[in-house]
């Protein structure tokens, strides 16, 4: 087992860091404060290729394996995770699952696109009444010959407003439960396609969360990504990968906060010495260090076995699942460690801790992700 990682893996790390450290970091509190969506970010993002990372450079991606993917949304995430959700979206859900599963004629229109970054996408499966419910979809997608009818309501949706293409799951054959699901490929400007109204949220504020609506949306037949009726399984397929990306995210916040709260205790001075010279100081920063650590092996594990091309839904939520507690728990300690400070924006933590409640929630909550776990364990 090699734990080494290669050059061009170092690489993408460093210059997803130094565009992190560069781009990001000016601007960040403003961008969380004003709820201002990172268009300039990602525009510049897209264009040093961290938007489509994964993609086959024959439809203009970077033909990049799943942990420079990962390495990547780590060094972005220790930043702006409202940046580093969309680049997740983009890259996990909307890339992989149209380059995974759409026709020659989907990649040409939309992947090549999407894969600079040119434009973004969104992953439409949350409804008002279908949160981790996924089969139970309401949105309707009526055979009408040549084209679907589109009506419905989505919910909680990433790049809501900014995107261009959205990938959305609609029920096609209620009598069939799930497997009368398909997946859709809609565009903004299709008649009857409400953005509707912009979240106000706790963490990722730079990010724009939208409700949307589909009344009577005339979807070419052709728009269908797979065979009628494969709707559910894209996205439980594709969500597989999408956890990965958030798992990583939850990783760079974790390492994020660690960093500053590292940095502080050596700067700190209480009771005549640095606080990193308390024992106390010293034992929480000794269980963040290998909490961080575990969870970016859980990680580079799932990311492993997607590459190696072997099942990793178990462990893509084994990651997420731990990642994401471990990104709760890391920001905490982190605003415990700069005391007063951290309650404060300019120190960067307390941002950390409300982006970090996020990545227990979307993607699969973390009770879905302990369903999914559990289910692989019963039947080995
Ligand atoms: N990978 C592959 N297939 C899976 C799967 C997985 N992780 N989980 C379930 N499936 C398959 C099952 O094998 C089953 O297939 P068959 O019918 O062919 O046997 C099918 O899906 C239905 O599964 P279940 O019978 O287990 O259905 P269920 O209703 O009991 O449970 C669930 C399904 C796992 C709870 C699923 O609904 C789920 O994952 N829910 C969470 C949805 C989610 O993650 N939403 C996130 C929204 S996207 C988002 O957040 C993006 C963003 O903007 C940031």
């Amino acid at each position: 087992m090699d734990f080494e990682l290669s050059e061009e893996q170092l690489a993408v790390r460093d210059a997803a860091r130094d565009f992190a450290r560069t781009e990001l970091l000016p601007g960040v509190i403003e961008r969380d404060e004003k709820q201002q969506f990172p268009a300039e970010q990602i525009r510049k993002m897209g264009e040093l290729g961290f938007m489509g990372m994964m993609v086959d450079p024959k439809y203009n991606g970077g033909g990049m394996d799943s942990i420079s993917y990962v390495l990547a949304m780590e060094e972005i995430s220790k930043i702006d995770s409202s940046c580093s959700v969309s680049m997740s979206v983009n890259n996990s859900l909307v890339c992989w699952g149209l380059e995974k599963y759409g026709t020659e004629e989907q990649k040409e229109k939309y992947l090549k696109r999407l894969a600079t970054g040119e434009i973004i996408g969104a992953f439409c499966l949350s409804e008002p009444e279908a949160g981790s419910d996924a089969t139970s979809q309401r949105t309707t997608a009526e055979d009408k010959g040549d084209y679907y009818l589109l009506n419905g309501t989505k919910n909680w949706i990433t790049n809501g407003n900014s995107a261009s293409v959205y990938i959305v799951m609609a029920q096609t054959h209620p009598e069939e439960g799930h497997k009368g699901i398909n997946a859709l490929i809609v565009e903004k400007d299709m008649e009857g396609f409400v953005v509707g109204k912009k979240e106000d949220k706790l963490g990722i504020r730079g990010s724009d969360t939208h409700s949307l609506m589909f009344q009577d949306v005339k979807v070419p037949k052709e728009n269908r990504i797979g065979e009628d009726g494969f709707g559910f399984s894209f996205a439980m397929s594709t969500l597989n990968g999408g956890r990965i990306g958030i798992a990583a995210q939850a990783l760079g916040i974790a390492s994020g906060a660690y960093e500053l709260a590292l940095q502080y205790s050596k700067e700190r001075k209480a009771f005549g010495k640095e606080i990193s010279r308390h024992q106390a100081i010293q034992f929480k920063l000794a269980d963040m260090a290998t909490n961080i650590e575990a969870a970016r092996m859980l990680i580079y594990k799932a990311a492993f076995l997607k590459d190696a091309k072997k099942d990793f839904a178990e462990a893509s939520a084994m990651a997420k699942l731990f990642a994401s507690q471990v990104a709760m728990d890391t920001t905490i300690e982190a605003v415990q460690i700069h005391g007063g400070y951290g309650y404060v924006k300019e120190y960067h933590v307390e941002r950390l801790m409300r982006d970090a409640k996020i990545t227990q929630i979307y993607e699969g909550t973390s009770e879905i992700q302990k369903i999914v776990i559990s289910r692989h364990q019963l039947t080995k």
